[in-house]
């Protein structure tokens, strides 16, 4: 197959300077709907870029867990890879890559780490399994089979059968607050469409950009 051969125009639809919102959070939030509505899969899933004690960065998804003027909230395992890179350099990127909508939106800001009552609120309306899991997994760090991992899990489960799971200590909400939040557009013959907000001391600057 010549994959240089794949591709396609993006016909969709249009972004112009008039259709945005003053506030890119209201901007977002419209966005997020409309993907919602759109039938994506996964709609809230964002790519989480971070970078290492030599700058060397890594992405991965998580999954957006609340939106707010303060920022985009996800939960993840305070131990990790990315929570350790968080702890180091909490300068990250977020990307929402909307294909089917023809869209995406890029992401700069700082995290922080939620406190213990608002990861809390966020685990306890988690499935009893997942919670679980969250126990059984000391995640990015390697293991040796899928056996053993379901071996921590049935312990868990078993230390845990009573009662309501608690929040492990090495589990926690972030918050990024967004820097630069940029929503794009595709356009005909890759003329695509492209706003970058960025923040100031008064408010949002709105530019468009090159595509
Ligand atoms: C659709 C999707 C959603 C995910 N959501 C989360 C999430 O919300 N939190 C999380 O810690 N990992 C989530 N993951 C797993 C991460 O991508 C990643 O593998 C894991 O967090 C370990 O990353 P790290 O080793 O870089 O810290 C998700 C993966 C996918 C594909």
């Amino acid at each position: 197959m010549a994959i240089d051969d794949l591709r396609r125009e993006y016909l969709l639809t249009k972004l112009q300077r008039s259709d945005l919102a003053d506030n890119p959070i209201d901007q977002f939030q419209l966005w997020l709907q409309q993907a919602i509505d759109f039938d994506l899969n996964d709609p809230t899933a964002m790519v989480l870029g971070t970078v290492d004690e030599n700058h060397s960065p890594s992405q991965r998804i998580v999954l957006l867990k609340d939106l707010s003027d303060k920022g985009f909230v996800f939960y993840t395992n305070s131990q990790s890879q990315k929570a350790q890179q968080i702890a180091q350099n909490p300068n990250v990127s977020l990307h929402f890559p909307w294909h089917k909508m023809e869209r995406q939106v890029s992401i700069k800001g700082v995290a922080e780490k939620l406190g213990i009552k608002e990861t809390l609120a966020y685990f306890a309306k988690r499935p009893r399994e997942s919670q679980i899991a969250a126990w059984a997994s000391q995640q990015s760090r390697p293991i040796k089979s899928r056996e053993l991992l379901l071996q921590q899990f049935e312990k868990m489960k078993a230390k845990f059968a009573q009662g309501e799971v608690p929040l492990p200590d090495f589990w926690s909400g972030y918050r990024v607050k967004p820097s630069s939040i940029e929503f794009w557009q595709g356009g005909a013959h890759r003329l695509h469409d492209r706003f970058l907000y960025t923040a100031t001391d008064n408010g949002w600057n709105i530019e468009r950009l090159m595509p």
